[in-house]
């Protein structure tokens, strides 16, 4: 009765106040302003600036990854692309026990676009070995990442020099993902190549509906302005962009859940969520102690529960490098969980009822398994669950849900209706290979980096990609057909080979530029490899065709 009795002592004790106090929608109502680094004090500016930041897929060498891209608001700040993206885990083996699901990232690629086929993801983009953390009240945590290997002291990631001594942790976080080169990044960028590129970019030039604060604040600058108005000078550096990164997710603070306004003394739960959090204070609330009042509103602890053999991965023991953290992960908040399954570390557990049975089994791999979730084994009864699940469900903001403010945003380009699409099937005959066309980038006029690629091809042999604003009727056709594109210096890319990858397997991969010329925008653009092989029609073989509108 301890946890009904509390919510009832808070709402007898706050009623009176909580609606009195008049607070503009963006600031946090029930929870303290998180930390900041007093280097870095959090100023609307500042956190319009890392919004601009945050969605903007340009960031990413590729431009088809934003921060955002991982950890959207509506989904709980996590990525509801993890239910199906596979990391093959350790053994570098699909369809293994130990495969994960995580965040899909960049393919592999140069810094000139080419694409170089990564050991486990060839051709695709790459995923992350965990599932993405929410961003939403990261603020609070003086530790970041499942292993809290992003501290609160904020170095340069590069010349390792110490930039904010403290409060900092999401500063240090923003700083890693733009050159991780699973993530956002091309082999071997740097800062300077980051900084350089977005300072060449127009902001969220690839996004579309942008929220009203944002657009007034960026009106048609570019980011050198935005950085002066912001920082008092053009310079754009690792400092400053991770400072505006980390002063946006600062102000992405949910606090409007019902057992939040339970907290505080406006609103009821529900009687299921009520016993479901007198279940959570039995069993539960010890660890996932972020729920218990709005003055600590992250956990701050790393626990081991036993979702996986401990040497698949350490954990925080990564980072500490004591024998008593090995398997240890960080105790994550649970605001908002419902809306961002897959759950745990390795995305391994699809549902809330899934990882309810887990904790009912005590956890699934020891040694070393937490005595708390240990002694959990077998106590939750049907009921417990339902009741678990109902008051789960009441930890849901709904400005987060609805992507309200703070919680509101661009659209993506990845998300828009104008990601390339493959249309038709390859053409094989009787060929082992079947080439799959793999088109990613955004076709938007000036692209130098329009990236084509196909896998599944015959090797060492020579190919053609076809490139034209008509779909091509008959490959026979082909050279005949009239076209724009060679009006517009767009030419059919021939004259090229198959490429052998690491693994002994052969693709092709082709940077091409859009030109730079309005006149494009609007015209539906189509593409199709060709690759020579004596056994497939007419001697050679095709992939399917590849289509999107120039923006
Ligand atoms: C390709 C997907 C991807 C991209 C892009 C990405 N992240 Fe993440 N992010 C993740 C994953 C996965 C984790 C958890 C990884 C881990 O703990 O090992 C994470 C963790 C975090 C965390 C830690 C949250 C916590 O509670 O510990 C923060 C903060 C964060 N990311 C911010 C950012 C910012 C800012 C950017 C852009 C500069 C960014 N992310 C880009 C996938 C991504
Ligand atoms: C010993 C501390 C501990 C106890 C007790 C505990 N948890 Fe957890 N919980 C964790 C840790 C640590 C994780 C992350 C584990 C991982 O991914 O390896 C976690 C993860 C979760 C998640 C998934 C969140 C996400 O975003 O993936 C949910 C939901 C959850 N716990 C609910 C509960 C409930 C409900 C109970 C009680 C029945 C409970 N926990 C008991 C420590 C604990």
């Amino acid at each position: 009765m301890q946890g009904r009795s509390r919510l009832m002592a808070a709402a007898l004790a706050l009623s009176s106040t909580a609606f009195a106090q008049a607070f503009p929608p963006h600031q946090p109502a029930y929870m303290p302003a998180p930390p900041a680094p007093p280097e870095n004090p959090t100023t609307v500016e500042r956190a319009l600036l890392g919004k601009a930041l945050f969605w903007d897929e340009q960031l990413s060498s590729t431009r088809t990854v934003a921060c955002g891209t991982c950890h959207r608001h509506d989904h709980g700040g996590c990525d509801p692309r993890a239910i199906d993206a596979t990391h093959p885990g350790a053994d570098g083996a699909f369809g293994t026990a130990d495969d994960a699901r995580g965040s899909a990232g960049v393919v592999q690629h140069a810094k000139d676009g080419d694409y170089r086929p990564s050991q486990a993801f060839g051709l695709r983009p790459q995923v992350t070995r965990r599932r993405a953390l929410p961003v939403i009240n990261a603020a609070y945590e003086t530790e970041l990442m499942w292993d809290g290997s992003a501290g609160s002291s904020f170095h340069d990631p590069e010349t390792k020099q110490l930039l904010l001594p403290e409060y900092a942790a999401l500063e240090s976080e923003a700083s890693y993902s733009p050159i991780d080169p699973s993530k956002m990044a091309h082999l071997g960028r740097t800062w300077d190549l980051v900084a350089r590129a977005i300072g060449e970019m127009r902001p969220l030039a690839l996004a579309s509906e942008v929220p009203p604060d944002l657009a007034a604040f960026l009106r048609n600058r570019n980011y050198e302005q935005l950085f002066t108005a912001v920082f008092g000078s053009p310079r754009i550096d690792v400092a400053r962009v991770a400072m505006a990164l980390a002063s946006y997710q600062r102000t992405l603070i949910s606090d409007q859940s019902l057992l939040d306004l339970a907290l505080v003394g406006v609103q009821q739960l529900p009687e299921a969520a009520l016993r479901g959090h007198e279940v959570f204070e039995r069993h539960c609330a010890a660890c996932h102690s972020d729920l218990e009042s709005h003055e600590h509103p992250a956990a701050n602890d790393f626990r081991r529960t036993g979702v996986r053999p401990i040497d698949e991965d350490v954990g925080r023991h990564s980072v500490t490098h004591a024998p008593d953290d090995l398997g240890k992960f960080k105790v994550p908040g649970l605001r908002n969980v419902a809306l961002r399954p897959p759950y745990m570390h390795n995305g391994g557990l699809p549902t809330l009822r899934s990882v309810l049975d887990f904790y009912n089994r005590g956890g699934d791999y020891g040694p070393g398994i937490d005595p708390l979730v240990a002694a959990i084994r077998g106590q939750l009864s049907e009921q417990d669950q339902d009741d678990l699940i109902a008051f789960l469900q009441c930890l849901t903001d709904p400005r987060v849900e609805s992507s309200e403010p703070p919680f509101d945003r661009p659209r993506l380009w990845t998300e828009g209706p104008n990601v390339p699409t493959r249309i038709g099937a390859p053409t094989s005959g009787g060929s082992r290979y079947s080439p799959q066309v793999i088109a990613l980038s955004p076709p938007y006029h000036g692209n130098r980096f329009f990236t084509v690629a196909a896998e599944n091809v015959p090797p060492n042999v020579e190919h053609s990609l076809f490139l034209d604003f008509a779909r091509l009727p008959v490959p026979g056709l082909l050279l005949g057909h009239p076209s724009y594109l060679a009006r517009l210096q767009m030419r059919f890319y021939g004259c090229g080979k198959t490429r052998e990858a690491a693994d002994g397997k052969w693709y092709a991969s082709k940077v091409l530029e859009v030109p730079p010329d309005p006149f494009l925008i609007g015209l539906r653009l189509y593409g199709q490899w060709f690759f020579a092989d004596p056994n497939g029609p007419g001697g050679f073989v095709s992939s399917a065709t590849f289509t999107a509108v120039v923006f």
